[in-house]
């Protein structure tokens, strides 16, 4: 028996009347939301189960990050990375956008720059002018059916007030699992010119393709990690991201004092049960991992073939998360997002990701979800045609 048939991610859960941000865009209307990227499966049963146990004891006072999560998440740096990480090297967040939009605060000063590449998860461009600090957009490159950095460009936009690189690693929308070699390049950029980098590893546990390894840049050496902030957080692979609870590992006194400073008083630790669903996900629940990725692998494949036939659509391999990056640019649509909607499907825009014209599709759903949304568009697409 298979991973995938222990454990039942194609059975549809029933989300519409459960408040929840995905479904509740399109209510009362005919439209699959294939946007957010929260999963339509339901969490492992060891996370279910202790969450109800946390639950059961009734208590629900202010919590600190318990010891055994903290060696828990100690162990598994170690374990998959190598990475001798100290206790108070972690940062509890109650999630990765108040940690972007907290290193945008803690780094620089009013009017210095930030910059990440794109097209880039829509928070990494909003959080630098809540801060007050300007962005620096640096475009990747689409090279042999790759998105790549363009480190020549990057390295020509960094400007004397460049204090922070926000890097996404793998990389949402565009599905890398960046290289060894390329994670060296940037470090030795940022280190050229005295530059922190904030690497968020949220999609880290949801490598697809099986010859990658994901490597938290912070890992390269100790020079790069005395620079690196680097955020996770069980939220997107155990699809728990309602629950609230992330960290940072800042290896550097400094870094991590500043990064706490912007912090103090406004941002709340994580809550009680995010704690007992962490512990249980990074415990307990490598086989659900497991077939969750075979699962999602064979969505992926069944999106290749999809958008194959969606000519003049295309889009490169997605190494990791649950997110397809579809160029739609030459398909004379103009307004795709629209188009799909009026289809019944809910894509996500591109614009949104400082990329017009392509589209965003979450394939984090049960295999009969994603088909019905698929021949939506493969419809609309031939209809077009006609
Ligand atoms: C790259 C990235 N960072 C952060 C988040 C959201 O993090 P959180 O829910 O912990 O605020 C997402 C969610 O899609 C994401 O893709």
């Amino acid at each position: 028996m298979t991973g995938s048939e222990l454990f039942d991610f194609d059975t549809p859960v029933e989300r519409r009347g459960t408040a929840s941000m995905k479904w509740d865009r399109y209510k009362g209307q005919d439209i699959i939301p294939m946007w957010l990227a929260d999963m339509d499966f339901r969490s492992p049963p060891a996370v279910i189960r202790a969450i109800q146990q946390r639950a059961e004891y009734g208590v629900f006072g202010y919590t600190l990050a318990p010891d055994e999560l903290i060696q828990q998440v100690i162990s598994m740096l170690e374990q998959s990375y190598g990475w001798a990480v100290r206790p108070e090297w972690l940062v509890w967040l109650p999630g990765l956008v108040t940690g972007l939009n907290v290193v945008c605060r803690a780094l620089g000063d009013d009017g210095d720059d930030v910059m990440t590449a794109v097209p880039i998860y829509p928070h990494f461009l909003s959080a630098p002018g809540f801060s007050r600090r300007g962005l620096i957009k640096v475009p990747m490159m689409e090279t042999e059916n790759r998105w790549q950095f363009d480190f020549d460009r990057l390295e020509q936009m960094i400007t004397d007030k460049t204090r922070l690189f926000i890097l996404c690693n793998p990389h949402n929308p565009v599905g890398r699992v960046y290289t060894r070699d390329e994670l060296a390049q940037l470090a030795a950029i940022c280190s050229r010119h005295d530059i922190v980098i904030c690497s968020d590893d949220i999609h880290c546990d949801l490598i697809l393709d099986k010859e990658k390894v994901h490597i938290p840049i912070a890992t390269l050496d100790p020079e790069v990690a005395a620079r690196t902030i680097t955020m996770m957080a069980p939220s997107k692979t155990f699809n728990l991201p309602g629950l609230g609870c992330a960290f940072a590992v800042i290896s550097d006194q400094k870094l991590r004092r500043r990064f706490k400073g912007a912090m103090a008083g406004i941002v709340p630790r994580p809550n009680v049960l995010g704690y007992a669903a962490t512990m249980a996900a990074f415990a307990e629940c490598s086989d659900w991992h497991t077939a969750l990725l075979d699962y999602l692998r064979g969505n992926l494949d069944t999106i290749d073939h999809a958008i194959e036939q969606m000519a003049p659509f295309s889009m490169a391999p997605v190494e990791a998360t649950y997110l397809a990056w579809i160029d739609m640019r030459s398909s004379g649509i103009e307004n795709p997002v629209q188009f799909f909607e009026n289809a019944g499907v809910g894509l996500q825009d591109g614009i949104e990701f400082d990329s017009p014209g392509f589209a965003r599709l979450n394939f984090g759903c049960p295999r009969s979800l994603l088909e019905k949304a698929l021949a939506r568009m493969q419809t609309a697409m031939d209809n077009l045609r006609r």
